[in-house]
């Protein structure tokens, strides 16, 4: 039975997520802030869920979760790390407090999960799975300090693959998600340009099945409603 991690579980793209891992027969580890969330999920899975307090801003949070996470299971195949945060806003007005937070959550966080969980996804020749953003490598205005962040992730993923062979990275980079990311409210039409959560899952699901000796670096997927920019 493979095991999969993944954070920010209790919504939108790793709730989708975990749920089609759940499907594809992974056993899971499920981390988020939002316990009660997470309760909920895990009694709908039809998988061993193990779930557990997770805030990925604070290094002991990521190193407890971590622990008892391999503890439980004794090893991962699959770590997605997806839990993330958005702030925007032109650069001379956003705050510095909300800055701070997306690089702890969006950049250090993610530094911090794939750390924790490295040695054993070593060990077993698993799968990275970053969830950043399509804007990992373009620019927009208000967007600027959230996209730096989305930045810096794509470039500590590229470095962790260079550094650990052994293990597949692959950076996902979905464009607008309906999700309450950001404080918005999932429901929005599809002709807003968003795509749904469990369509980025349904895309990871059939690069999951290609044979482990295929890398995909990333993808970066975009409803047709959402203008192409790069
Ligand atoms: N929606 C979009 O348009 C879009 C587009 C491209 C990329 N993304 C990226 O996709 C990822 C998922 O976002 P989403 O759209 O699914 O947003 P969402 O519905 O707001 O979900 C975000 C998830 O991240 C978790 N999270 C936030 N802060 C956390 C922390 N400090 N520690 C642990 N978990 C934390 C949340 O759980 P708790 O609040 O329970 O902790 C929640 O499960 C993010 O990395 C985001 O940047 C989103």
């Amino acid at each position: 039975m493979k095991v999969a991690v993944v954070t920010g579980a209790s919504k939108g793209i790793g709730r989708a997520i975990a749920e089609m891992l759940a499907d594809e027969g992974y056993s899971l580890a499920l981390g988020a802030r939002s316990i009660e969330d997470l309760k909920k999920l895990a009694e709908g899975l039809e998988t061993e869920v193990f779930y557990h307090y997770l805030d990925v801003s604070r290094p002991e949070s990521v190193d407890d979760f971590a622990e008892r996470a391999l503890k439980h299971f004794g090893g991962v195949d699959l770590l997605v790390a997806n839990a993330g945060v958005g702030y925007f806003g032109r650069l001379e007005e956003i705050r510095g407090e909300d800055f701070e937070k997306m690089l702890q959550v969006n950049t250090l966080g993610l530094w911090r999960t794939v750390k924790a969980f490295l040695p054993s996804l070593k060990k077993r020749k698993g799968t990275v799975v970053a969830v950043t953003s399509d804007v990992s490598a373009r620019v927009f205005p208000r967007g600027g300090a959230y996209v730096a962040t989305k930045w810096a992730a794509r470039a500590l993923v590229r470095t962790f693959q260079l550094e650990n062979p052994e293990v597949r990275f692959l950076e996902l980079r979905p464009g607008a998600v309906d999700t309450h990311f950001a404080g918005s409210r999932p429901g929005k039409p599809k002709e807003h340009g968003f795509l749904k959560p469990e369509e980025v899952a349904e895309a990871l699901r059939c690069l999951l099945k290609l044979p482990s000796d295929v890398r995909v670096e990333e993808l970066m997927l975009r409803s047709v409603y959402q203008k192409p920019e790069y």
